[in-house]
């Protein structure tokens, strides 16, 4: 008797992801990096202004750009479908390789914070901009 209300319903429920999944085409790597937006802009806005007493949210925030920079390391970046085949190795090793740098820039910066030296903080995100505009330009899909 409920079969036809059922069966409507998950038959919707399955429209729907199949219609959000192709709609929204983002990555797991897009993910990631939207997580660490997130807690560069905080702590890009937090820094205008920093104090000491709020140290440990700055630098929880700085572990969590960590987390998610150690895990888009381990992901392919979409790009690389579009690399010729033979190419595609050394793609993958140039991004992991600015990677790195950009994960030793998020310790840098996490160095700078414990020792509340501001203005090296705003260094280290200033460099972790320049290493997203680069590695943009070099890596993302346009
Ligand atoms: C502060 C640093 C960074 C921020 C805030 C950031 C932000 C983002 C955001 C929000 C996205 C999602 C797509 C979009 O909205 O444009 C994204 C995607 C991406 N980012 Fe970054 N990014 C940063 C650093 C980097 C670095 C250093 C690299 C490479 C060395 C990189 C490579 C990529 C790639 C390849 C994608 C596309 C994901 C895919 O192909 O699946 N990003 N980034």
């Amino acid at each position: 008797m409920n079969f036809p209300f059922v069966s409507r319903s998950l038959l919707a429920a399955w429209g729907l992801a199949i219609a959000s999944s192709t709609l929204w085409a983002g990555t797991e790597m897009d993910r990631a990096f939207e997580r660490l937006q997130r807690d560069y802009k905080a702590l890009k806005t937090a820094l205008e202004a920093p104090k000491e007493e709020d140290l440990t949210v700055y630098l929880r925030k700085a572990d969590e750009m960590l987390v998610e920079a150690r895990r888009a390391r381990e992901m392919e970046p979409k790009m690389t479908a579009t690399v010729p085949e033979t190419e595609r190795a050394q793609f993958l090793e140039r991004f992991r390789s600015d990677m790195d740098v950009f994960i030793a820039n998020i310790e840098t910066l996490k160095a700078a914070l414990k020792n509340a030296r501001w203005d090296e903080a705003k260094t280290s995100m200033e460099t972790l901009w320049q290493n997203k505009k680069d590695g943009h330009k070099a890596y993302k899909r346009k």
